[in-house]
């Protein structure tokens, strides 16, 4: 195709607004899928994205369009993962497109999210057509969402299109709409190659798959490859496009999108958001915006029993292939044994690995309480980044103490604000901003320690609001304050993985709060089980189990057999999930107790 006739789109949504449907169905009016395979929603891949209703990994697919002005044109359709944790996922792939199909549920209006990823775009320079869809039900509202998004985003809504994309009315609208309101690519076909990575993942057969957008030059097989930020070179094996199966192709130009293999064994060397340039005749300048993820929240990771170890650390590495921005390394607890540190992006990253790896590798696994990376200036004038509790310089070492602060913006209705305020001075969050878009719709921005949203924000900003609010949030810097390290003691012996970073004002409560749910979920003993809470040598709070006086299978003798095999088979199965902490026996439930504190 001519670059001219070359679209580079993507869709932004708010969760649940109608993204995938809509992508859906504009494969399918394009023909690019049949009936068989539209029953699938095509873009998410893997089967924990649908159930969460997320889309995790990027993709892209070239639809072939013939216009009503009896053009050919090539769409390219980039997908974006839909969550704040991926945020620099979502930026390379906007930063890859013209244009954006802002689609927002004209049930619902605009959503937190709806406004980050447009912000997203503007920052791009990309042409936005705004997109009505759900117009089949009966609660639509079109013309007050137009208004919403004038007022909210400063979007001339007027043209903005009513779709369903249930139905599919409007859909060839919104084909026609990206021909004529998108430009086409800009760039130079005859410069040295730069070609952006917006996704990159790692295929058991062909290496590490790298997903790009060609914005100078061109690239075909058997090109001498260099990746600009770690200038690595490879030779390019494949060269293909999702159309929406993988086709092989002999070369992509400018403004086109394809997928390359290049024997590349790592998915560190093929970063999102790195350029790719022609090894022997080298691009000056890389592309902007490249910067490696960081991952801004970790937990430990422990096999429940010893032996699960190995399986645990091969499960991890799987997962690493196909995760660049998550990583591990090797941790040993005295609590918990052998285990690892593992960093992810966010909340919700985290999560997901957890889930994955009890669902498709059958981990038992026990977490600690994840914590955000803490930022120490020592007295020696050293700089120390803290991932773990365990790692804290002695209190006497420390001069500055600092925490990452985020900047929250929720929206919700009116009515709600009350109980959003409450719940965001709990969490220590200041208060910048309160803008009333109707009487009903309300933006509310704090800035907040990252660390007070780790644990319950989103589960207690749900109860508190019904679930009618959404939220958006990035971390913008780093911020001394009166941190200090919470210990807690079983008989006496610290709990290594217990261990946690806490604003002394917050100490005393918490302390307590998880004493009392160690005391309740710890089962009963032979002897005294005494819980405590300290900060250094400070006990601050104690609370003690006393020690168990008959044997449970007592009351069954005499009685019927079965049913003390089974009390014996229910104590096995509870045991499998149980640390044995000293001479104490505690289970996978009290540490999950104490790591949730309202
Ligand atoms: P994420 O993948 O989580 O970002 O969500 P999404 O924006 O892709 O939403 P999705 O396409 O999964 O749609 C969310 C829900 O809305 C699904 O139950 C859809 O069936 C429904 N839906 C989408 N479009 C329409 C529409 O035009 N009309 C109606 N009635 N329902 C729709």
């Amino acid at each position: 195709t001519k670059v001219s006739n070359i679209r580079n789109f993507s869709i932004i949504a708010h969760i649940d607004h109608g993204k995938s449907t809509l992508a859906d169905r504009i494969l399918e009016v394009t023909g690019l899928v049949d009936e068989r395979q539209k029953r699938e929603q095509f873009l998410d891949r893997l089967d924990l994205e649908r159930e969460r209703g997320i889309t995790i990994k990027a993709q892209a697919v070239r639809i072939p369009y013939k216009a009503n002005d009896g053009q050919e044109y090539t769409l390219n359709l980039i997908d974006t993962p839909g969550h704040v944790d991926f945020s620099y996922e979502v930026s390379r792939s906007l930063a890859s497109c013209e244009g954006a199909l802002l689609v927002v549920d004209a049930t619902q209006g605009v959503e937190a999210q709806t406004l980050a990823n447009v912000y997203l775009a503007l920052d791009h320079d990309l042409e936005v057509i705004p997109v009505l869809n759900k117009i089949d039900l009966p609660s639509a509202e079109p013309d007050r969402i137009r208004q919403e998004i004038e007022e909210t985003i400063g979007l001339d809504a007027s043209t903005a299109l009513e779709v369903s994309a249930k139905t599919g009315v409007g859909v060839p609208a919104v084909l026609e709409a990206i021909v004529k309101d998108l430009p086409p690519p800009k760039g130079d076909p005859d410069a040295p190659l730069r070609a952006r990575v917006f996704d990159s993942w790692y295929d058991s057969y062909q290496g590490v798959v790298v997903l790009f957008r060609v914005v100078d030059g061109t690239v075909a097989p058997g090109d001498p490859i260099r990746m600009m930020s770690t200038k690595k070179e490879f030779e390019v094996t494949q060269l293909g496009i999702f159309s929406p199966d993988a086709v092989q192709v002999k070369r992509l130009s400018v403004g086109e999108v394809g997928f390359l293999t290049a024997s590349i064994k790592e998915l560190q060397d093929a970063r999102v958001g790195d350029t790719i340039t022609h090894a022997k005749k080298p691009a000056d300048k890389p592309l902007s915006g490249f910067k490696p993820v960081k991952a801004m929240v970790f937990c430990g990771l422990y096999p429940t029993e010893p032996s699960e170890y190995e399986a645990l650390k091969s499960a991890l590495e799987k997962l690493q292939l196909n995760d660049a921005a998550f990583n591990f390394e090797p941790e040993t607890s005295q609590a918990l044994g052998f285990g690892f540190r593992a960093g992810f992006l966010g909340m919700l990253h985290m999560e997901i690995i957890q889930e994955r790896l009890e669902r498709e590798f059958e981990a038992n696994l026990i977490t600690t309480a994840p914590t955000v990376v803490y930022k120490v200036e020592t007295v020696q004038g050293g700089t120390l980044f803290i991932d773990n509790p365990a790692k804290l310089p002695d209190p006497s070492e420390i001069a500055v103490f600092s925490e990452p602060y985020v900047r929250m913006e929720i929206h919700a209705p009116g009515e709600y604000v009350g109980n959003i305020f409450k719940l965001c001075e709990e969490k220590r969050g200041l208060q910048k901003d309160v803008r009333y878009l109707s009487s009903n719709r309300v933006i509310i921005t704090y800035e907040l320690p990252f660390a007070e949203i780790v644990f319950d924000f989103f589960d207690r900003l749900k109860s508190a609001t019904r679930g009618y609010a959404s939220l958006d949030y990035e971390i913008i810097d780093y911020r001394p304050a009166d941190l200090v390290k919470l210990d807690m003691l079983i008989n006496g012996e610290p709990v290594d993985a217990l261990s946690t970073i806490i604003h002394r004002d917050k100490a005393q409560q918490q302390g307590r709060a998880i004493a009392l749910k160690l005391k309740k979920s710890i089962p009963r003993q032979l002897f005294e089980v005494v819980v405590q809470a300290s900060i250094g040598q400070k006990i601050i709070a104690r609370e003690r189990n006393p020690p168990m006086r008959k044997n449970v299978t007592a009351k069954c003798y005499g009685g019927d057999i079965t049913r003390k095999r089974k009390l014996l088979e229910k104590q096995k199965a509870g045991k499998k999930r149980m640390k044995r902490m000293g001479n104490v026996e505690i289970p996978q439930e009290a540490f999950l107790a104490a790591l949730r504190t309202n």
